[in-house]
């Protein structure tokens, strides 16, 4: 007989019919109630055993952790709590996990001690929910763009320009570290190296973005990138997800008003499809915040964060607006931000971007029109001749989710930028050539997916929304 999901069985109305399912033992209580979860739902299905129709050996094994084949009659729950159970009939063992060495336990494990045992963590109620998310996140993101048009474009993840700036870069080489081919000059001879020259993994696809966008219209990226920072925050990972659109005639504004639309229309996705997760996630997020000081506390509860951002406009301000604000601003003036703000041009550190979230604005921020000392070569440059088309966009608790511009689509000014900045033109070759054939105003931007998925979900560390996390001295899985 198939067996059914856990969803499916938790939908069906019970009319004594046979049913089989597979799953693991979340619980087994009182020799008696097993609760089997498949991952379909964070629910579980409750299966009753007279434990007397069964040999010890087989209950012996029904621990935590176990997988089993459930067979019996789907009846109507005589206990609270849900709506069907199944009468079981037959238990077939595929797997046990011995409660001495299985170390998910049914009880609360930190989130530290979780990260530990990545590949096993999964199997929590918390991850599940995360990881659920994500999924219905990352369907969503390409739900959008289909709906509006963009073709969905596959960025090459080694690449051979380290020009974007966009972060330290981590070499891919087959060349032996012991003994590379050396020039005259002692300096590594990478002619000999596979790829005839220095090659990375990618720091973001928007460059080769840019030459699709210029074809195709609307193109968007969706695929991992690479930062070697050495930076150890809840916000950085070494390898992460981004979502790139890069859409050819669109100026900042029409940019701004695309990086909104898509972020609720995400957003609005999940509240729909995953509301037994975020419920779960909320509850989650009440329970560690009562821990927390009032101060630290959220005002909204997560679902409710969801629909704030939805129901509401992001605050679309520039750069040198927030920094008037900031430099009048209470911490400034009591000299409690780690780096004072007292000159336009600075460049705003996370704190700088939390204060005009959570405290001034208290909703989403575009910060737009940067100074483009601060940002990078390919933005376009204002008429003012000191700011560029960037915008960036600030969520509260999150700090920057979204990077982006307007690109600079004339030659001779891109041309003098990379000069100025002592970049090799050379390095640019194909990159300037879309300059020079059928230039045309572009935008486009990058969204860090696991930011989403930390919003998203209410949780605290990056580390926690992506499966194998890869940081600084940490690849274990
Ligand atoms: O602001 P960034 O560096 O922008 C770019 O890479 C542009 N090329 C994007 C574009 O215009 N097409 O990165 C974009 C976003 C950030 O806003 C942040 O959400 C995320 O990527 N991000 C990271 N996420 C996790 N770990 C890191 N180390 C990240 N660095 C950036
Ligand atoms: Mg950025």
């Amino acid at each position: 007989m198939k067996s059914s999901s856990v969803k499916e069985l938790l939908s069906t109305t019970p009319k004594q019919q046979d049913v089989v399912v597979d799953g693991w033992v979340k619980t087994f209580r009182s020799n008696r109630f097993i609760a089997i979860n498949d991952g379909s739902t964070i629910n579980n299905i409750q299966c009753v055993v007279d434990f007397e129709n069964f040999e010890d050996d087989v209950l012996k094994q029904v621990n935590s952790g176990a997988a089993l084949k459930i067979s019996g009659t789907l009846v109507e729950s005589q206990g609270r709590g849900q709506n069907v159970e199944i009468q079981v009939k037959d238990i077939y063992v595929h797997g046990g996990a011995d409660p001495d060495d299985y170390p998910i336990q049914p009880k609360k494990h930190s989130l530290e001690f979780l990260r530990e045992k990545a590949h096993l963590r999964i199997r929590t109620n918390t991850f599940a929910a995360v990881m659920r998310v994500r999924s219905a996140l990352a369907f969503a993101i390409h739900q959008y763009f289909r709906d509006n048009d963009f073709y969905y474009f596959h960025a090459p993840i080694v690449t051979g320009s380290d020009a974007e700036g966009a972060g330290e870069m981590f070499r891919v080489t087959t060349l032996d570290s012991k003994n590379p081919p050396l020039n005259d000059d002692g300096k590594v001879n990478y002619k000999e190296d596979f790829f005839g020259k220095e090659t990375n993994l990618t720091v973001s696809g928007q460059l080769e973005a840019e030459a699709y966008a210029m074809a195709l219209g609307k193109v968007y990226t969706f695929g991992p990138t690479f930062r070697a920072e050495n930076s150890n925050t809840s916000r950085h990972l070494a390898e992460f997800w981004m979502i790139e659109p890069e859409m050819a005639f669109y100026d900042l504004d029409a940019n701004m008003d695309l990086a909104e639309d898509f972020i609720k229309y995400v957003i609005g996705y999940i509240i729909e499809h995953c509301n037994e997760d975020l419920q779960f996630l909320e509850k989650r997020l009440l329970d560690e915040e009562k821990t927390k000081p009032q101060a630290e506390r959220s005002e909204m509860a997560l679902v409710e964060k969801l629909h704030f951002i939805c129901d509401n406009n992001f605050k679309r301000v520039t750069y040198t607006e927030a920094i008037d604000i900031l430099r009048n601003s209470k911490p400034n003036k009591k000299k409690r931000f780690q780096y004072p703000i007292d000159e336009w041009g600075a460049d705003l550190q996370s704190e700088h971007e939390r204060f005009l979230v959570e405290k001034h604005f208290k909703c989403p921020v575009i910060l737009f029109n940067y100074p483009a000392k601060i940002k990078a070569f390919y933005m376009r440059l204002n008429e003012d001749g000191k700011t560029v088309r960037a915008m960036d966009i600030l969520f509260p608790g999150i700090g920057e989710i979204v990077g982006g511009s307007q690109r600079e689509e004339r030659l001779d000014v891109l041309k003098d930028k990379i000069a100025t900045l002592g970049i090799d033109e050379e390095e640019l070759w194909w990159y300037l050539d879309l300059r020079k054939f059928g230039t045309a105003v572009h935008s486009g931007f990058g969204l860090g997916f696991e930011r989403l998925v930390l919003f998203a979900t209410g949780m605290g560390n990056i580390r926690d929304v992506i499966p194998f996390p890869r940081t600084p001295q940490n690849a274990e899985f």
